[in-house]
């Protein structure tokens, strides 16, 4: 990201007493940027705050692919180097990240710390390409529903898609392909460049990313009912096989259609706002 990104928010050397960092959902590009496709991630307005006295405040569940473990990473950062150097603070996020989730992409701490939507790739001479989009569209209302805390990690899964990519290559990458199509869709439509729907870009997504093999029956189950319905739906993040697949995020004209489709279930829709803040320090 260009110098500008820099705060000097911090000269006198005060102490930051409280951070906070949002959670992030990945539009588009998920598994397929570890390829070095592109991907288009989002900060959203449910965040963790953390204060110097190690009290954590969180909206993020964990493990659910909305970004704890990448949120958790950057606001420890921030308080490590005491100011708001974004470049340097997603630098030692990546760090962080790197010790639980082996080789990530990347992709989670540099939505978490610039925050708005992001393009990014990783380039095949391993530098990041990392864009912020500067939206036109009107965006709608989208909501969140967890699936269930997958129960694999994000580690565990990127090792699954590794396992398939070696075994069958072409299927793998035609995969990725169509995924990188629909990444280049949403771009066209948040920037408004191109007219396009963006429920069925939302869709196509799904589609792509249940042909991967990431999506569990349970979540392919509420995403079909949310379908039916008038909705789209797709996962966002990891996912899961066995149990659920974490976050589901949702474009619906009817809330109350939407509300009462999961009534009396024991997970809720959840109005969430994209496009958000990244780091950022907070005043008591
Ligand atoms: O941590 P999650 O569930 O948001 O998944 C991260 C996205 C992946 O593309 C699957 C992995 C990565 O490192 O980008």
């Amino acid at each position: 990201m260009p110098e500008t990104n820099y705060i000097p928010i911090n000269t006198f050397m005060v102490k930051i007493l409280k951070v906070s960092a949002p959670g992030k959902i990945i539009l588009s590009g998920e598994h397929a940027v570890v390829y070095g496709f592109p991907a288009i991630a989002t900060a959203v307005d449910k965040r963790i705050t953390i204060d110097r006295n190690g009290k954590i405040d969180s909206d993020l569940p964990i493990g659910s692919g909305l970004g704890s473990s990448a949120a958790f990473a950057v606001a420890t950062s921030a308080f490590e180097i005491n100011n708001l150097d974004l470049d340097e603070i997603n630098k030692r996020a990546y760090e962080i990240e790197r010790v639980y989730h082996g080789s990530p992409s990347g992709l989670d701490n540099s939505t978490v710390t610039y925050g708005g939507f992001l393009w990014y790739k990783k380039e095949s001479n391993g530098n990041k390409t990392i864009k912020k989009i500067y939206v036109k569209a009107k965006l709608p209302k989208f909501y969140l529903l967890n699936s269930g805390k997958p129960d694999e990690s994000t580690k565990e899964m990127v090792e699954m898609v590794a396992e398939r990519y070696k075994k069958e290559r072409r299927y793998t990458l035609g995969i990725f392909r169509g995924i990188e199509n629909v990444t280049k869709g949403f771009l066209e439509f948040l920037t408004g460049d191109v007219e396009h729907n963006l429920g069925e870009l939302m869709s196509e997504n799904e589609r792509l990313l249940e042909g991967l093999g990431v999506v569990s029956d349970k979540a392919k189950n509420i995403i079909r009912t949310i379908e039916k319905n008038g909705g789209y739906a797709k996962i966002s993040g990891a996912g899961g096989r066995k149990l659920g697949s974490g976050m589901i995020l949702i474009y619906h004209r009817d809330k109350d259609k939407l509300e009462r489709l999961f009534e009396g279930e024991s997970t809720t829709v959840t109005p969430v706002r994209l496009g958000e803040n990244g780091v950022k320090i907070e005043t008591e």
